[in-house]
């Protein structure tokens, strides 16, 4: 548990807290609002750390540490949306959909390709209204 608490959680954090330290780079002036076009935090999240859909995932019934790790990781976008709002860098949580990786398996629906349109264009439209929420790959609003 603690070595998968580690991948998907703690080094997310320790990772952005290096990256944006106050008055590092990322602050500079790179245009205005929020938004990736200036300054944003992705933390790769899963449908499968939501827990208002828990009984909606059952075949991750029994992954506790990875549903646990990335449901810690949902509570850190939210706080460094808060935290980091100040600063206009902007933070979300993104499901990627259910993919053909090493992870997701052969059984998934979808092949990474098919995917990466609709993230990157979720990802191009992220502004100040989005900041602190939790997305899916084609810009739906997942519940925490
Ligand atoms: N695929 C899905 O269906 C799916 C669904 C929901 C969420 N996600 C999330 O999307 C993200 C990407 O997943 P993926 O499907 O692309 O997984 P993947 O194919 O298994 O790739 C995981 C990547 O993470 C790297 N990695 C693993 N442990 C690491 C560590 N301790 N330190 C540094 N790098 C490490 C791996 O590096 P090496 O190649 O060097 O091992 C690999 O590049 C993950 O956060 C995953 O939880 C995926």
């Amino acid at each position: 548990m603690l070595t998968i608490y580690e991948t998907n959680t703690v080094a997310q954090l320790m990772v952005t807290k290096v990256r944006t330290g106050r008055g590092g780079f990322v602050t500079a002036q790179l245009g205005t609002g929020m938004g990736c076009h200036r300054a944003a935090i992705i933390n790769m999240s899963s449908l499968a750390a939501s827990m208002q859909l828990v009984q909606a995932n059952e075949m991750f019934l029994k992954v506790y540490p990875y549903r646990i790790a990335k449901t810690a990781l949902n509570m850190i976008t939210r706080c460094l949306a808060a935290d980091l709002k100040s600063d206009g860098i902007l933070c979300i949580s993104l499901h990627p959909g259910w993919l053909q990786t090493d992870m997701g398996g052969n059984m998934a629906p979808m092949q990474v390709q098919e995917a990466i349109p609709g993230i990157l264009s979720v990802l191009d439209r992220l502004g100040e209204k989005e900041n602190g929420s939790f997305l899916d790959w084609q810009g739906e609003t997942l519940p925490w």
